[in-house]
C-alpha cells in the first residue's frame, strides 16, 4: 500500500518513527523505495550534491521539475515530496500557488516543501494548503537563507528557541502536514515535537523528532563534504573510484572484452 499523508499523522500517534531520504534521479529513488523508505524528498540539496552548485540558491523550478519527474517514475510505495526552490514561492501567495501547482500537476508527486515560518510565509503556506496542495514546512537552519544564517545551528538562545517554537505552531495552524527541523538543539526539537500534533522530521535535531531525514548523497558517502550531523553508511565515493580504476586497468592492459 502506498504511504499517505494521514498515515504519517497516525505514525506520530503510534510513535512509529518516519524514515525520510532525499533522491534526485530514477535509480536512487527506485532503490530507496524498494528498501522501504517511507518518504522520498526531492530536496533542493540536489543543486549541490547532483549539480555541483555551492548552495541551493541557483536551482530553478524547471530543473526541480525535471528531477522530480525522474524520481516519481522510480517510486511505487513511498510518499514523494518536492522542494519548491528559492524564489519560486517567496514573492507572493499567487507565485507559490502557481509553482506548487506545477509541481503536483507535472510530476505526480504528492506534496511540496517550503522553507520559513515568518508571518507572510505562514500566510502563503495557508493559501497553498487551502488550494488542496499538501505542504511540508522547514524551520531552523533553512538553507535557502544561507546568506543570512550561514550553516550554523539555529535556536541556541532562549529568544531564538521561542521564536522557532512559535513558528512551528503557526505552521501547524496554517495546515502543514509535517515540519522538517534542521540543525537546532535536541531539547528544542523535543519541545516542538511534544507540542505539535503533526509529525516533526529532524536533521541535526537530536533523537526525539517523529522521524529523521538525511541527504542520500551523505548516507552513501558520495558527498565531497558534508555537515557535522550527517552520517555515511557506505563509502560509494571510494567504491566508484575503485570500479573506475579497475575498468581502466583492464582496458589499458587489453584484458577487457576478452
Ligand atoms: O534539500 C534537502 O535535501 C532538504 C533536507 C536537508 C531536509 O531540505
Amino acid at each position: 500500500m502506498p504511504v499517505t499523508i494521514p498515515q504519517l499523522m497516525q505514525w506520530k500517534q503510534q510513535q512509529r518513527q518516519i524514515v525520510v531520504l532525499t533522491a534526485w534521479d530514477y535509480a536512487i529513488a527506485q532503490i530507496l523505495d524498494e528498501a522501504g523508505v517511507d518518504v522520498i524528498l526531492v530536496g533542493d540539496s540536489l543543486a549541490m550534491v547532483a549539480l555541483g552548485h555551492e548552495t541551493t540558491l541557483p536551482i530553478t523550478l524547471d530543473e526541480m521539475l525535471h528531477h522530480a519527474k525522474a524520481v516519481r517514475r522510480g517510486v511505487k510505495k513511498a510518499l514523494v515530496i518536492c522542494d519548491l526552490p528559492f524564489l519560486s514561492y517567496q514573492e507572493s501567495p499567487q507565485q507559490a500557488l502557481h509553482s506548487a501547482g506545477r509541481v503536483l500537476k507535472e510530476t505526480g508527486v504528492q506534496g511540496v516543501k517550503m522553507e520559513g515560518g515568518y508571518p507572510s510565509m505562514v500566510e502563503t503556506i495557508a493559501k497553498v494548503v487551502q488550494a488542496g496542495i499538501p505542504v511540508l514546512g522547514h524551520l531552523g537552519l533553512t538553507p535557502q537563507s544561507v546568506n543570512q544564517l550561514g550553516y550554523r545551528q539555529q535556536g541556541k538562545t532562549p529568544a531564538a528557541s521561542d521564536r522557532i517554537l512559535a513558528e512551528a505552531i503557526a505552521l501547524e495552524q496554517a495546515g502543514v502536514f509535517g515540519i522538517v527541523l534542521e540543525h537546532i538543539p535536541g531539547e528544542l526539537a523535543q519541545r516542538i515535537t511534544q507540542k505539535l500534533t503533526i509529525p516533526t522530521i529532524g536533521i541535526g535535531a537530536g533523537a526525539d523528532c517523529d522521524g529523521q531525514v538525511l541527504v542520500t548523497a551523505d548516507v552513501l558517502g558520495l558527498s565531497a563534504k558534508q555537515p557535522p550531523f550527517a552520517k555515511s553508511y557506505v563509502n560509494l565515493r571510494a567504491a566508484i573510484a575503485q570500479a573506475a580504476t579497475d575498468f581502466g586497468t583492464e582496458v589499458r592492459d587489453r584484458r577487457f572484452g576478452k
